[in-house]
């Protein structure tokens, strides 16, 4: 019998992806989401709808309910966790940091605990580049310290990381933490600069740029982020932490000339100052990741923007046709 994994925030950009790739290779899949409105539910369901019904169940449950999902994993023959269910978003989190400690912090104790009760040997886990903070040395590595978050988000990811670190060390739980940066890509997320970018530049909006488009992200094409994932399930550690970048920043004003020029559209820009909780730049150093994961992105920012703009002018026309 193939495995059986569970992957929470399956209705989520990353999640859908994961679980996309997780079935094609034969595993079973158990999906916890509670389909949350922090951006468009239906895009959620739309993921969902795209994923092959066999070998599939779908939880719609809140992870910070310790209850709920654990008699989830109790029903189930789960060998993995894949957990990357969480409230997203750096700017957001300085309105509502509750919902952030409630699902990322709590959320990630409770799928723990459970995966202890229920002697679940390997978890996989979702942080972030923003726990490097405005960090001076770059490209940000693994090893660098990390005690300085300047967002809300930041902290509850470099929470999960150490709350993971304790159960590998009392219980014998493999732990990889992958810190993502900035990832993109089809079925994205519509909180997200590129998503936004993409709809206002389209309808003749004006799009913000903050920081005056100084501001550096280190890009990540979906495609290039899952066979990580993959991997990091696939082969488990005791406890480790990987950059999953592209080690390549790029700036914001170079990022919107790309858009512009696969939009076939000049922008309208409003040039602002940068936002509280935003760090200035992102860089990967992704040495590591592509020793230990067998890691290596490929994919250009004009390539990955173009698979986007595509995604999102075909989704846009045909969203009305799913579900
Ligand atoms: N996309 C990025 O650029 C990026 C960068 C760094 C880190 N991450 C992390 O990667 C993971 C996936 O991110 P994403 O971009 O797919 O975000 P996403 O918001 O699309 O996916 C997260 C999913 O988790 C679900 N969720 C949230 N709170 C929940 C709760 N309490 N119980 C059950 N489900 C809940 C949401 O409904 C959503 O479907 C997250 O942990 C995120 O913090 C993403």
């Amino acid at each position: 019998m193939s495995e059986t994994i569970l992957v929470t925030g399956g209705a989520g950009f990353i999640g859908f992806h994961t679980s996309k790739k997780l079935l094609e290779l034969g595993k079973n899949i158990i999906i916890i989401d509670n389909f949350n409105d922090y951006y468009n539910v239906k895009l959620k369901e739309d993921r969902i709808a795209q994923l092959p019904k066999k070998d599939l169940k779908v939880y719609n449950e809140d992870i910070a309910d310790f209850k709920a999902i654990s008699r989830i994993i109790k029903k189930n023959p789960i060998t993995k966790i894949c957990h990357l269910a969480a409230q997203a978003g750096v700017r957001y989190s300085l309105k509502n940091p509750f919902i952030y400690e409630r699902s990322n912090v709590l959320g990630t104790l409770n799928l723990l605990e459970a995966a202890k009760q229920s002697e679940i040997k390997d978890f996989v886990l979702a942080s972030s580049s923003s726990v490097y903070g405005n960090n001076k040395k770059i490209p940000f590595s693994e090893e660098d310290n990390v005690d300085n978050p300047i967002s809300f988000y930041a902290a509850t990811k470099k929470s999960a990381e150490l709350i993971a670190h304790t159960y590998s060390h009392l219980y014998n739980i493999n732990c990889t933490a992958l810190r993502f940066f900035t990832v993109y890509g089809p079925w994205g997320r519509p909180d997200m600069s590129y998503y936004k970018f993409t709809q206002a530049i389209t309808e003749g909006k004006k799009i913000p740029v903050y920081n005056y488009g100084k501001m550096k992200r280190d890009f990540t094409f979906i495609e290039d982020a899952v066979p990580a994932i993959i991997t990091a399930l696939e082969r488990p550690f005791k406890y480790e932490i990987f950059n999953i970048g592209n080690s390549k920043p790029i700036e914001l004003n170079y990022f919107i000339e790309v858009l512009e020029n696969t939009l076939g559209k000049t922008a309208e820009k409003e040039l602002m100052e940068d936002q509280q909780g935003d760090v200035k730049q992102t860089f990967a150093d992704i040495s590591k990741a592509k020793k230990m994961l067998n890691y290596k992105p490929k994919t250009s920012i004009s390539e990955g923007l173009k698979e986007f703009v595509e995604w999102y002018k075909k989704y846009k026309v045909n969203s009305n046709k799913y579900k």
